[in-house]
């Protein structure tokens, strides 16, 4: 067999996972996963998006986008389930791969969920320092422009002046943070990820109770405005565009995934983590779209950066406004922790083949947590949230996650073929229909998004084939064994 497409056999994963006294500790219990979930899930997507693919594709019927963004979800996230409950590895869909589809395939599925996790990390960190701008300018504390934006934007001030910026300080010390964090230990990042979860799923359920008494009825008349003959400007192509939009706000139900190895029960727990939170979440969203739409009329959130104020300004509760800010703050940040994990993980369980220097994978001897993998991304992810802006680094994120799901709903149906015995705890329903419904669902979204981002896409993936030449091929644990 060619040494790039050697499969790593699954009985060599599971041994490695039960080894884990060595590296990582179990700590995770099943709610602990499914906050991790809703913790990468709820952030800028339904605090920002919501209100741009209302007013621009799907007006009220952006609860309908949700929906379809759900099922298009649901559909990749069943086949997660499956092989995290089979393979319960660090790694998540690099390591499946792996198993299924051999080295070379899993090197390029590792190298894309960078984009998915560290650029994911990188695009809320940008959004967070925006708030976090916000809501310092509300208590007078007005920080620098230059010191907020990346050099790549200007930004008009009060005065009309235009300045240019330096880069983006608080970006970067959020990501500076975390990291620290995560480095210190999983159990206490999941503990400060719970107490954020449970702030801002508190706030968008008051948003939800609130909102429910002033919503005007007028503003769903027409429920889906009629298209203006332009694709995907209102009508039913409204939706679906609005689906694609919103499909960001899904992103990370998948990063429970990578945790699987410090879970305590992971045969039982990834399918009720990874399902669970994308159930919670969908209901949220839904439910906070319809009160968002009946609050304000769709027309009113073109072109707002903070689409939720909008809404809240119909109703007589202003400190509502500050309390979204704070949600919305705490959202971000356990986005941004939740995917700076992840890719740690993912790292680890690289450099643990070969395929990547060894020293990603050393664990700390005290806090057991892979910290120089944790440290590289700090650097890393710190230079976008730095110098990058937000619409760049956010479309690469899109890219990079729907391919991640396409190879994992091939995974399902190739190891089902291969390995049709191995025990399933969790069995993906009606296979081959979903996974190759979650296949047509994810290319269709990929094809919406522009054609510099698949250019950028392109360029990141043939910088991975060229590392993998050049170092992983050669040093891959499993292909020197050959
Ligand atoms: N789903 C995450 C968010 O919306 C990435 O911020």
């Amino acid at each position: 067999m060619s040494r790039l497409f050697v499969k790593k056999p699954l009985g060599q994963l599971l041994n490695e996972a039960s080894e884990s006294e060595k590296g990582l500790k179990r700590t995770l219990s099943a709610n602990s996963l499914i906050a991790l979930g809703i913790g990468a899930i709820i952030g800028a997507g339904l605090f920002s998006l919501t209100g741009l693919a209302a007013a621009n594709n799907a007006g009220p019927a952006v609860t309908i986008s949700f929906i379809i963004g759900a099922i298009g979800c649901a559909f990749a996230g069943l086949c997660y389930a499956e092989f995290a409950s089979m393979i319960p590895i660090a790694g998540s869909a690099y390591t499946y791969s792996y198993a299924t589809m051999g080295e070379f395939i899993a090197w390029i599925i590792g190298w894309d969920l960078v984009l998915e996790y560290a650029l994911g990390a990188a695009t809320v960190s940008i959004s967070w320092s925006q708030y976090l701008v916000k809501f310092l300018h509300h208590y007078n504390i007005h920080l620098p422009a230059q010191l907020t934006s990346s050099p790549f934007e200007t930004v008009t001030m009060l005065d009309g002046s235009v300045v240019h910026g330096w880069l983006n300080l608080p970006a970067v010390l959020i990501v500076v943070c975390l990291s620290m964090l995560l480095i210190k230990g999983t159990k206490e990042s999941a503990f400060i990820n719970g107490l954020l979860v449970a702030l801002k799923v508190a706030v968008v359920l008051v948003f939800i109770a609130v909102g429910w008494g002033h919503i005007n009825q007028a503003n769903y008349d027409p429920y889906i405005p009629a298209n203006t003959g332009e694709f995907g400007h209102f009508g039913w192509s409204g939706v679906f565009r609005g689906a694609a939009v919103v499909f960001f706000a899904f992103i990370g139900f998948d990063a429970v995934s990578t945790a699987a190895q410090e879970a305590k029960n992971p045969q039982r727990d990834m399918p009720r983590g990874i399902l669970g939170s994308l159930l919670i979440c969908t209901i949220l969203y839904v439910l906070f779209a319809h009160v968002m739409t009946g609050l304000a009329h769709y027309t009113e959130f073109a072109g707002s950066a903070a689409p939720v104020a909008v809404a809240i300004e119909k109703t007589p509760y202003e400190w509502l406004k500050q309390a979204i800010i704070v949600a919305i703050l705490a959202g971000y940040t356990s986005v941004i922790l939740v995917m700076l994990m992840g890719q740690s993980r993912v790292f680890y369980s690289m450099s643990m083949d070969g395929l990547l220097p060894k020293s990603f994978a050393t664990v700390h001897k005290k806090f057991r947590t892979p910290y120089k993998s944790n440290l590289l991304f700090m650097v890393f992810v710190s230079l976008f949230s730095a110098f990058v802006p937000v619409n760049i680094v956010g479309e690469m994120v899109s890219i990079g996650t729907l391919f991640a799901f396409v190879l994992v709903c091939v995974g399902v149906m190739v190891m089902r073929k291969s390995q049709p015995d191995v025990p399933r705890p969790f069995k993906t329903p009606l296979v081959p229909i979903v996974p190759i419904l979650g296949i047509i669902i994810c290319f269709a979204l990929m094809a919406s998004l522009p054609f510099d981002t698949w250019l950028r896409l392109a360029v990141w993936m043939a910088l991975g084939v060229i590392i993998y030449f050049a170092y992983s091929k050669k040093n891959s644990v499993l292909g020197n064994k050959l």
